[in-house]
């Protein structure tokens, strides 16, 4: 099948030299594409800036900021069969980037920030994707009942939900404790190396 991927963070400007970020390593999604063309599918994995290797066999769009990934999605995402959002998106980006480095003037500095579109939340009804859709929920408490709320808003099939509140799994960490949220059941995946986490996804994707 055809699958498409996001990961990593996002980077979104402040001005020429700063910007804003999150802790995403892109770990998880990396491990996504990499097991996916290892089973044989046809992997195109769309990534904000990290440090990783593109796994072999993945095509590769990088991008920078919230609204450079879903313009990269909005144009492939039709054609896939499944797709995994595991990236970092920025939900608020600068409302007006400084196109000269902002100047060290008062005691305080105030950022207007703007929403970024919700690239997940944009698949089903904007996009009109109609294949396999998992996205993922960081949440710091309530974790099941909250990435419940995120399947149904987001007419996703699989929410994989981290409890980003812990320091030994998720973001830097190369191992992941997830609890996997289809629409009839929930599934507890125990500790265990992305990797694995990411061959069982690769498993599930069309149902
Ligand atoms: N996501 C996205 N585009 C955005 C924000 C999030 O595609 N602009 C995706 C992420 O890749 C992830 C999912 O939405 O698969 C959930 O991200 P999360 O940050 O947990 O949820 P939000 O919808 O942003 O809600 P909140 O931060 O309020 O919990």
């Amino acid at each position: 099948m055809k699958l498409l991927v996001t990961a990593g963070p996002t980077r979104e400007p402040i001005d020429p030299v700063r910007y804003l970020t999150n802790r995403s390593s892109g770990k998880m999604g990396y491990a996504i594409a990499d097991a996916a063309a290892h089973a044989g599918h046809r992997v195109l994995l769309i990534s904000g800036p990290t440090s990783l290797d593109v796994p072999d066999g993945v095509d590769f769009i990088p991008v920078e900021t919230a609204a450079e990934m879903f313009a990269a999605v909005e144009s492939h995402l039709p054609r896939m069969d499944a797709a995994v959002f595991a990236a970092a998106v920025a939900d608020y980006t600068p409302a007006a980037p400084a196109a000269r480095k902002i100047k060290k003037s008062g005691d305080s500095l105030s950022l207007e920030l703007v929403k970024t579109r919700d690239i997940l939340g944009s698949a089903r009804g904007g996009i009109g994707f109609t294949g396999f859709l998992v996205g993922f929920a960081a949440e710091t408490e309530d974790v099941e009942a909250n990435a419940r709320l995120k399947l149904a808003a987001k007419g996703c099939d699989l929410i994989v939900a981290n409890d980003v509140s812990r320091t030994d799994i998720g973001f830097d960490s190369h191992e992941n404790e997830a609890l996997l949220v289809f629409p009839d059941r929930t599934e507890l995946f125990p500790k265990a190396p992305k990797h694995d986490l990411a061959i069982r996804i690769v498993s599930m994707l069309g149902g």
